[in-house]
């Protein structure tokens, strides 16, 4: 049979497809992450940063994936191996990203489920109840309730998996809807937000370009952040460029997907921040705080507990246009390299990633071994902190040395004396894999 056969039919149009990728790009990272380390790292000078950051190593690595996916039309691992002409490096390093996904998903949905079970919470007005003293003990309980993680992941990943069980269209269909009723949210958020306590602080602090709080700290921050917000590194935006229609111009797409996981970022930030600002919350570095102090806050409001349900669904809606594309990639592994149909594949695919991510949805004090090594920890520090760095020095190494200049210029559509190419070309063969280097050698404590 060939490959045909099993690998998923393409996105409809490149709407289609810039939607589903700006549908994974857009999610914890935009939402929570850019304003917290915007805040840490001192505002206006940060955010310069990062928009240099995201055109130096975010923009050449999603071209590139885009452009490794597009001319392989496989899954991630036959991929490589066929570009490769298998090479067993290169094999190895598409089993990375493949695993790099199983795990992020994992551990990405028993989050994802706690978003529902707060939505839920909220809608039956349950949270009212908590100040900011007695929050914290209340979601330390919830996470440890074992059933409770259990029974929200499995939702969560059920819903996963019967997004990707209908294939390329079903995903298509569900990031169409999804993608503008979060647009729309975060909109309806960010006037309630910024009508309670005011635009100025929030802007001035933004906008306001103060280099001398830049650290060397917050640009490598910023670095590793600007491909954790594009979800590089782990095969996504390679397993979404195999589907993508012919005569798609990739360059445009990516600066659309660019444009838009962006946006997000900042109007993000206009969301929270007047929150912070107004109420002199001290922002802190867990992400669990979106289930805690900003919880009280959201119910504060008048008519907090809808603000508050609007604000988790809003959150589980960008999870699943996140754990959709994480799902996909192993799935058409399993499907084409096992040679079973994609519904048996999607099946089992999410059946393993559910039965590890157990593991993970019980160490937050559920199961006493497991909170004990802090699997949930370990599992994000191993896949997000290793996979995807060592996925994206890979990649760019890939494109920039492996491929040939005849393929670049062909999937990119451009010519070979623009301006663009060469501005790619120094990208991926030079800043890219050094800036990449750099994070990996902090995380190492070589500086
Ligand atoms: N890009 C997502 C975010 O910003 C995270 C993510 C990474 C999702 C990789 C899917 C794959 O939150």
């Amino acid at each position: 049979m060939s490959k045909d056969n099993f690998h998923s039919n393409d996105f409809s149009s490149s709407i289609g497809f810039i939607i589903a990728c700006v549908g994974s790009a857009v999610g914890l990272g935009n939402l929570w992450k850019f304003p917290y380390i915007t805040y840490e790292n001192g505002g206006g000078a940060f955010v310069l940063v990062y928009l240099l950051s995201i055109m130096l190593v975010g923009l050449p690595l999603l071209l590139s994936e885009i452009m490794i996916g597009k001319s392989g039309k496989q899954n991630v691992y036959a991929t490589f191996k066929t570009l490769s002409n298998n090479n067993q490096f290169w094999k190895i390093v598409g089993g990375l990203a493949l695993l790099t996904s199983f795990v992020i998903l994992s551990y990405y949905s028993v989050v994802a489920g706690w978003t529902l079970e707060y939505f839920i919470s909220s809608l039956g007005s349950n949270l009212k109840v908590f100040t900011s003293e007695t929050i914290g003990d209340h979601f330390s309980s919830f996470v440890g309730n074992g059933s409770k993680q259990v029974i929200f992941h499995t939702i969560f990943m059920f819903l996963t998996g019967a997004i990707v069980y209908l294939g390329t269209q079903g995903i298509e269909k569900a990031v169409k809807v999804l993608m503008p009723l979060l647009f729309l949210f975060v909109v309806i958020i960010m006037a309630i937000s910024l009508s309670n306590y005011g635009f100025s602080d929030s802007f001035n602090f933004l906008f306001h370009f103060d280099f001398s709080k830049l650290k060397a700290s917050s640009i490598l921050e910023a670095l590793g952040h600007a491909f954790f917000t594009l979800s590089l590194g782990m095969g996504v935006m390679i397993i979404y460029g195999s589907y993508l229609p012919k005569n798609v111009n990739i360059i445009r797409a990516s600066l659309y997907i660019m444009f838009f996981d962006t946006l997000m970022a900042i109007m993000a930030c206009f969301m929270i921040y007047p929150i912070i600002f107004g109420t002199g919350l001290k922002m802190n570095e867990s992400s669990s705080m979106l289930f805690t102090a900003l919880t009280v806050q959201f119910n504060a409001l008048p008519m907090g507990e809808y603000i508050s349900a609007l604000f988790y669904l809003l959150v589980a809606f960008a999870a699943l246009t996140s754990t959709i594309s994480l799902l996909e990639p192993i799935v058409s592994f399993i499907s084409e390299e096992f040679k079973i149909n994609r519904k048996k594949a999607t099946l089992l695919s999410a059946l393993f990633v559910w039965a590890f991510g157990i593991l993970s949805a019980l160490s937050n004090g559920a199961n006493e071994l497991l909170t004990k090594v802090s699997f949930f920890d370990k599992a994000d520090h191993l896949a997000s902190n290793w996979g995807l760095t060592l996925g994206g020095i890979c990649v760019s190494i890939f494109v920039g040395y492996k491929l040939s200049s005849k393929t670049h210029l062909q999937e990119l559509k451009i010519e070979k004396k623009s301006l663009f190419y060469s501005y790619f070309l120094t990208c991926v063969k030079f800043i890219t894999p050094v800036f990449i280097l750099l994070i990996i050698l902090t995380k190492i404590g070589v500086f």
